[in-house]
């Protein structure tokens, strides 16, 4: 199988790459990734080597980029991780890149899909798109569409451009909506990346709100075994929901590093919540566990274990994002918040 696979310089793209090496003899992959603050070919050091993987610069917001490639290989797939993936982001930072990226990169990757006759596309989507969930419940693939932040919007716009290309032109597209994921070579500005680096460099760890949002925790590595099999065996113009089935409240999760990394729980400080914060996600992952016999492997304690291990034993790759990584917005956000949190 010749399989395109957009965004794989970032977290759950560069994990999926490895994944799909590992464990397919029959799969060859060719990385398109126009590279952002969040694409990092430190990543996919480990593959880059292999003659079944190709890296190609490209950006799915030119349509000339996207048409090129195309042009270039003739696919079997593609699989679309590529998107601004920060909600925080989204709102502070302005929207255009959200849009641009995530809605009409998403079409020029579908169009392209239709025009070259690619066999199926799958859209990596996310539990965002639902919105939030009262005290009770949980998502299924049929809870309404209620984004609540701009990121959110945006990834509902484009589950939306794919159903629509399914229904009007009759494309092979399929679409996954995925929990937090969590794991080796997230981007530090994400809760679990940040809060360990913090930690380990005895820094204050800003939790948003009372820190009782809950969150659905997904291993990456489990993330990536659903999406290959609703890659492979997903009925056409399917929806399915991917999740850890471990629901936590943040503040937990924090308290959980701290004592992984033995370090004192008064580094904590709990700053102004994020603007439209969405109060708490579950999910119903039932749909794939009995359609295509799926089910995570990992459990959450010993992922976790694992994935905190990986930062300490990788301060190199960590340290050479956060060195280079200021972007005026986001340091600045961190720090008025931490601020003000000292102020009260
Ligand atoms: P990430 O930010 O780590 O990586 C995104 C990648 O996309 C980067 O390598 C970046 O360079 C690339 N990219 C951005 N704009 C591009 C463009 N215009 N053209 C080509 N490449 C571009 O994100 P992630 O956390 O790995 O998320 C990957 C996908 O999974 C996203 O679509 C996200 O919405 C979805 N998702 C993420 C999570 C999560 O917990 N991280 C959960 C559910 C769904
Ligand atoms: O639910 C899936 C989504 O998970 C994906 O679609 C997104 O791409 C991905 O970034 C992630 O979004 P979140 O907003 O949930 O991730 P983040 O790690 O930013 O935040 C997780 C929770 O922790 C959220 O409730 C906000 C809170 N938080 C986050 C940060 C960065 C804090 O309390 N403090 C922080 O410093």
């Amino acid at each position: 199988m010749k399989l395109l696979v957009t965004g794989g310089a970032g977290f759950i793209g560069s994990n999926f790459i490895r994944y799909m090496l590992s464990v397919h003899d029959d799969v060859e992959i060719v990385n398109v990734d126009t590279l952002t603050y969040a694409g990092n070919l430190e990543n996919l050091i480990e593959v880059e080597r292999d003659p079944s993987y190709t890296f190609v610069r490209g950006d799915i917001t030119s349509e000339e980029n996207v048409e090129g490639i195309f042009r270039q290989f003739s696919f079997d797939a593609v699989v679309n991780f590529a998107a601004e993936s920060h909600v925080d982001r989204s709102i502070h930072m302005g929207v255009e890149a959200f849009v641009r990226t995530n809605i009409l990169g998403v079409q020029y990757l579908l169009d392209a899909s239709r025009a070259h006759g690619v066999g199926r596309f799958l859209q990596v989507s996310t539990d965002e798109v639902y919105g939030s969930l009262g005290d009770r419940g949980k998502f299924t693939e049929d809870s309404p569409i209620q984004p609540n932040n701009p990121y959110a919007a945006s990834k509902a716009a484009a589950d939306f451009m794919v159903r629509a290309a399914r229904k009007t032109h009759g494309l092979d597209a399929v679409i996954t909506r995925c929990s937090n994921n969590f794991g080796p070579f997230q981007f530090p500005e994400k809760l679990i990346p940040l809060m360990i680096a913090n930690a380990r460099e005895d820094k204050a760890l800003p939790v948003y709100g009372d820190g009782c949002h809950v969150r659905d925790w997904i291993y990456v590595r489990d993330h990536c075994s659903a999406i290959d099999r609703v890659l492979r065996d997903a009925p056409t113009g399917s929806i399915y929901n991917i999740g850890g089935e471990h629901d936590v409240q943040n503040i937990e999760i924090v308290k959980t590093i701290l004592k992984m990394l033995d370090k004192p729980e008064s580094l904590i400080r709990f700053v102004e919540d994020r603007p439209g914060h969405d109060r708490r996600y579950a999910m119903d992952c039932s749909r794939l566990r009995s359609d295509l016999g799926w089910q995570p492997e990992h459990d959450f304690e010993t992922a976790i274990a694992a994935t905190v291990d990986w930062y300490v034993r990788h301060e190199a790759w960590l340290s050479n994002i956060r060195d280079g990584s200021y972007t005026g917005y986001y340091d600045d956000m961190y720090a008025k918040r931490l601020a003000e949190a000292e102020e009260d």
